[in-house]
């Protein structure tokens, strides 16, 4: 339904080169770039907030695709709105999630909704007409690094079939622990949008750590 898209996570560049790292990674063929916001209360930690997306957003070219893994999106997410493709929220934040994503489209942004591990799939079920994208953690979100989550498969296959049978057009996204092994199974099960930090960041050749997240 979508073309693919690669989502590097600036979660995992080495900020003390943030240009660099930008320019190096959207020369690499990076389609968007992912910014995992997170407040140390919806997720076991702190990373950056608005003031580092806008420093990114100077300097980036592609669209950026903000990720609140915070507990009051209904209170932050319009600090984000200029710079951000879409906005992506978490369905156990603490608010109502339903308006914050209608108040995020509203302002002409695309608006995710996302889950944790943990959550079933159905906590999102009465949002997926209303949104634009979905957020499938692959992994405990929180920190980089971490192995895939080979469980989380059957929410994106969910994701994929739903859209369908109910003629939505929403994209499906995955982030955590996302490789060329793992990148291929979340494609498979119907994934179009892929998140990854350390296998792009981390690798000698970045170009091709993106040509191998494509398939
Ligand atoms: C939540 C973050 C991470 C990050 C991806 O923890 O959202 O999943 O983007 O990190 P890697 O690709 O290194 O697992
Ligand atoms: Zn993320």
């Amino acid at each position: 339904m979508h073309p693919i898209v690669i989502a590097p996570s600036v979660l995992a560049a080495d900020w003390g080169r943030l240009h660099d790292q930008i320019r190096a990674v959207e020369a690499a063929g990076a389609d968007w770039l992912h910014l995992d916001v997170m407040d140390g209360r919806l997720v076991d930690n702190i990373s950056f907030g608005p003031a580092f997306c806008e420093s990114v957003a100077k300097v980036a070219t592609k669209p950026l695709d903000s990720h609140l893994m915070i507990s009051r999106p209904d209170h932050y997410w319009s600090r984000f709105a200029k710079l951000s493709r879409n906005i992506t929220i978490h369905v156990e934040a603490e608010c109502d999630v339903a308006a914050t994503l209608r108040d995020i489209r509203a302002a002409g942004v695309g608006a995710g909704i996302s889950l944790k591990p943990g959550t079933p799939f159905s906590a999102i079920e009465p949002f997926l007409a209303d949104v634009d994208l979905v957020l499938v953690m692959t992994v405990e979100p929180g920190f980089g690094g971490q192995s895939f989550m080979e469980s989380q498969m059957e929410k994106v296959s969910m994701a994929r079939d739903i859209r369908a049978a109910r003629n939505l057009a929403y994209r499906i996204e995955v982030d955590g622990g996302i490789n060329a092994v793992t990148g291929a199974k979340s494609r498979d099960a119907g994934a179009d949008t892929l998140v990854a930090g350390s296998s792009v960041f981390g690798a000698a050749d970045m170009a091709s750590a993106i040509r191998a997240l494509r398939g």
